[in-house]
């Protein structure tokens, strides 16, 4: 597939923030990993990539996320594309979640940035982050790393993550939902549903899509080929549509948006939610170790 090379970001963008980066410190850092054997390490061979995935040059890079230069570039250019500061953005997801969860699913995770501070905010919380992208998923480790912080990571998808039922009392996805096909989002929305304990919460950040319609070309700025079906939808009626209730979307600095919404408690079962459980584990002795390897 060729890349284009006309657009916006090439002519305008792309050579502002580029001035902004180290080329060179990146170029350095991005020649001393020796990729072949990392991504090798986070790979699951069973995996086969889905096509709306493995056929799009996201980002206007060749083999989009399938490749080692976007994990490099990633967060270097991602720390001037979430106005009006990326740590903010995020903490916006981190400030939305109501409980104490103790097992939280990162879909979608990419370099880990959200998955770091999800472990950060929840010390005790088994964390697992999971992604399509090996090239990503390394980022995400090197960087758990290097900040102490002990993080899991699976090379798989979220649509079919292959964990059992109500393994997790918190599932979340930043900047996920804007890269696959409302379809596929809708799919993913229903496994967050099924791995979610009875009261556990979904949180999804991403574009806000009330203002991506208003503004079209934002759409075709970052070449994102599901960019104007996702902002032709609604998070929170997808949401609904899981089976999720309470939920509710909050606006971020207009441009980002948070969406929460909680799986339904059996009628018979008294009102709870993960802040008033104390103590040990939610699952009694369900701890992730239990948790039998995914099945691809
Ligand atoms: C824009 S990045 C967001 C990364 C990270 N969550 C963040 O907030 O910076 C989108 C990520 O989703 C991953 N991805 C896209 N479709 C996926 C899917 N169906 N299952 C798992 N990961 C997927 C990509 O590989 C990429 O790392």
């Amino acid at each position: 597939m060729a890349v284009r090379k006309d657009t916006i970001w090439d002519r305008f963008l792309s050579p502002i923030i580029r001035s902004f980066i180290d080329e060179e410190e990146l170029r350095q850092f991005h020649d001393s990993i020796d990729w072949e054997t990392e991504s090798d390490r986070f790979s699951n061979p069973q995996l086969n990539y889905p096509h709306y995935y493995a056929s799009q040059n996201f980002h206007g890079i060749e083999g989009g996320y399938l490749n080692a230069n976007a994990a490099t570039t990633y967060d270097p250019i991602t720390q001037y594309v979430l106005p009006p500061n990326e740590t903010w953005v995020r903490q916006g997801l981190i400030d939305s979640i109501k409980g104490t969860p103790r097992r939280i699913l990162d879909l979608g995770c990419g370099t880990g940035s959200t998955t770091l501070m999800l472990k950060q905010a929840f010390p005790q919380a088994e964390v697992i982050g999971v992604d399509l992208s090996p090239y990503m998923l390394f980022m995400g480790d090197y960087k758990a790393k290097k900040a102490g912080l002990d993080i899991q990571w699976l090379h798989g998808k979220a649509e079919e993550t292959g964990f059992p039922d109500a393994s997790f009392d918190l599932v979340t996805a930043s900047l996920l939902f804007h890269e696959t096909p409302p379809k596929v989002t809708q799919l993913i929305l229903h496994e967050c549903f099924r791995l979610l304990m009875p009261g556990g919460e979904v949180l999804i950040l991403d574009g806000n899509q009330k203002t991506l319609r208003q503004v079209d070309w934002l759409t075709e700025l970052f070449e994102e080929p599901y960019m104007k079906d996702f902002a032709a939808g609604s998070v929170d009626a997808w949401m609904g549509a899981a089976g999720f209730e309470a939920v509710q979307s909050e606006e971020l600095w207009w441009v980002h948006q948070v969406t929460r919404g909680m799986k339904p408690l059996p009628a018979d079962e008294p009102t709870t939610s993960t802040e008033e459980v104390s103590g040990s584990s939610i699952i009694e002795g369900f701890g992730l170790e239990g948790i039998p390897a995914p099945a691809f």
